[in-house]
């Protein structure tokens, strides 16, 4: 009787969801509390201490706790910023040492706070590690060579490289593709700032959802239209291929084919991917760059003055004789970054096409600016993720663990660079990165090994431009109404804007 009443059709469909609810139930209970528990035991036994795993958010209500707390209040204007960038971290590296455990949710998240390390993870070990996989709005907004793993990122990567060779790529050319990450802008100002909250909502219907979505459709749109349009204009020979898109395009034919494939490495998708990561990864990165270095030269108006005379002595007042000196690269005043940091209506030679030289290897300059990204790195740290059992500095990891890496801690190490590390000292840079810091070469603004920022060039090209037009034109302090609070959104950001008074020279 009982299994009569079973085999009914309703009570088998019923049998049969109680079963993958149980199931569902068990790979749930075994995601949350069997493998961390596991993990937690196998990376304790090998003498790391650490957080202790708390069913099933882990460290996240802390560290949400703990950032809302470093929020609610501006800092000194001092340079030791750690405790407000990450207080979580910070007190677990005090209480635990260098190398600790936190909790991600189940997923423990070890934090390497020791340049040697983060060289092996980087470089001499690279393989061995993967980038921490994303999902949702941030792999549809930034879907390029930065998340690619294995053969695809290397052959992207191939592809992209001489994109980015600065003696091929026409300077003043940037500014198209500046001109167009301006255009975009405008439609992902909104989705960039809801990134990661709305990563978790992402599937509901709700108006915001509704807009990411038509904004994305747009953006698309719009790309496919400039890739086409460039494709046209390659093959009726007409294309002046100097700048980022166009360098890429023809890398990407070239490489097709040495390859002798048919179809094209990357295809129309991929190098619209390529565009829209361009746009994230260096927009905003090299835009916050600029931003802290007004701010620190305005704290320190001495090395405004030193950058000043130097920028003076090579371009003087005059234009620049543009073929005459080797070492000076020539470059558009039209950067986004000048836009930026310089609204429109401070000078009129702001808006005219001037033309101006940037002595790119400028000592003074340079030193300034890898001071300002050893202390305010654009990006405070990196993530990756064991897929296999792997050696790390006497360590055994099993798979599943993330390592984090903490630029900015590492950055502001006293055992690394001195009992001054929380100084602005851009002398330390004299005689180069190796020769700044003791444990050495312990500077990774741009990250490191073969999977270094591909626009790290570009981006001091960038800022060394604006820095030095600034410079010219304007000396410039803080204002009364500036509130010190670095607070890494997706990038360092001072949560409160960069309030500066620009005076005209
Ligand atoms: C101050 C400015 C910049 C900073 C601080 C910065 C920082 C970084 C860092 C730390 C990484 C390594 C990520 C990782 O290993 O997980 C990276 C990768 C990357 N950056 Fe930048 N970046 C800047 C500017 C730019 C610019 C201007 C572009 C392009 C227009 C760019 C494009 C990329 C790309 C495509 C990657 C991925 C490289 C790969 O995975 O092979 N970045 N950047």
């Amino acid at each position: 009787m009982a299994i009569g009443a079973l085999l009914q059709p309703w009570s088998l469909l019923g049998f049969l969801a109680a079963l993958m609810a149980l199931w569902w139930a068990c790979r749930v209970l075994e995601s949350t509390l069997i493998v961390p528990r596991r993990l937690g035991r196998a990376l304790q036994s090998q003498g790391l201490r650490g957080t202790t795993y708390r069913f099933p958010f882990g460290d996240l209500k802390e560290l949400a706790r703990l950032a809302m707390a470093a929020r609610a209040k501006p800092m000194p204007l001092s340079h030791d910023i750690t405790p407000r960038v990450n207080r979580l971290y910070y007190n677990v590296i005090r209480e635990h040492g260098k190398i600790s455990v936190t909790w991600l949710g189940p997923t423990p998240r070890v934090i390497v706070n020791d340049p040697k390390l983060v060289r092996e993870i980087m470089a001499n070990k690279f393989g061995h590690f993967q980038k921490r996989k994303h999902t949702g709005i941030v792999r549809r907004l930034s879907n390029g060579l930065v998340n690619h793993e294995g053969e695809k990122w290397a052959a992207h990567r191939k592809i992209v490289n001489p994109a980015f060779h600065l003696e091929k790529l026409n300077v003043r050319t940037y500014s198209y593709i500046w001109r167009l990450q301006l255009q975009l802008q405008l439609h992902m100002i909104d989705l960039r700032v809801l990134v990661d909250m709305v990563n978790f909502f992402r599937f509901l219907p709700t108006q915001l959802n509704r807009r990411i979505k038509a904004n994305a459709r747009e953006l698309q749109a719009l790309l496919r239209g400039i890739v086409s349009k460039r494709e046209r204009a390659m093959k009726e020979g007409r294309a002046n291929n100097d700048d980022l898109l166009g360098l890429m395009m023809e890398s990407n034919i070239a490489e097709t084919k040495q390859a002798g494939n048919s179809k094209p490495i990357m295809t129309m998708d991929d190098i619209i991917g390529e565009l829209k990561l361009f746009y994230f990864a260096g927009m905003d990165t090299t835009a916050v760059l600029l931003t802290w270095t007004m701010v620190l030269l305005s704290v320190h108006p001495e090395w405004q003055h030193r950058a000043r005379e130097e920028v003076q002595s090579v371009l003087g007042d005059n234009q620049p004789d543009l073929d005459g000196i080797q070492q000076l690269k020539i470059v558009s005043t039209r950067s986004p970054a000048c836009a930026l940091l310089c609204s429109h209506d401070f000078s009129r030679k702001w808006k005219s096409d001037t033309v101006v030289s940037v002595l790119v290897w400028s000592l003074q300059v340079t030193m300034i600016l890898y001071e300002v990204l050893r202390l305010y790195p654009p990006v405070v740290q990196l993530d990756r993720q064991t897929y296999k059992e792997v050696e790390l500095g006497g360590v055994t990891y099993p798979p599943g663990v993330l390592l984090s890496l903490p630029i900015v801690f590492i950055h502001h190490d006293k055992d690394v660079w001195g009992e001054d590390a929380d100084e602005f000292r851009p002398e330390r840079f004299k005689d180069g990165i190796s020769r700044a810091s003791k444990d050495s070469p312990a500077f990774f603004p741009f990250g490191w090994g073969p999977r270094i920022c591909v626009g790290q060039s570009f981006a001091l090209v960038e800022a060394k431009m604006a820095l030095s037009s600034i410079l010219q034109h304007f000396s410039f302090g803080l204002s009364q109404s500036y509130t010190h609070a670095p607070f890494p959104v997706s990038t360092l950001q001072p949560e409160h804007g960069a309030h500066i008074m620009l005076k005209k020279l």
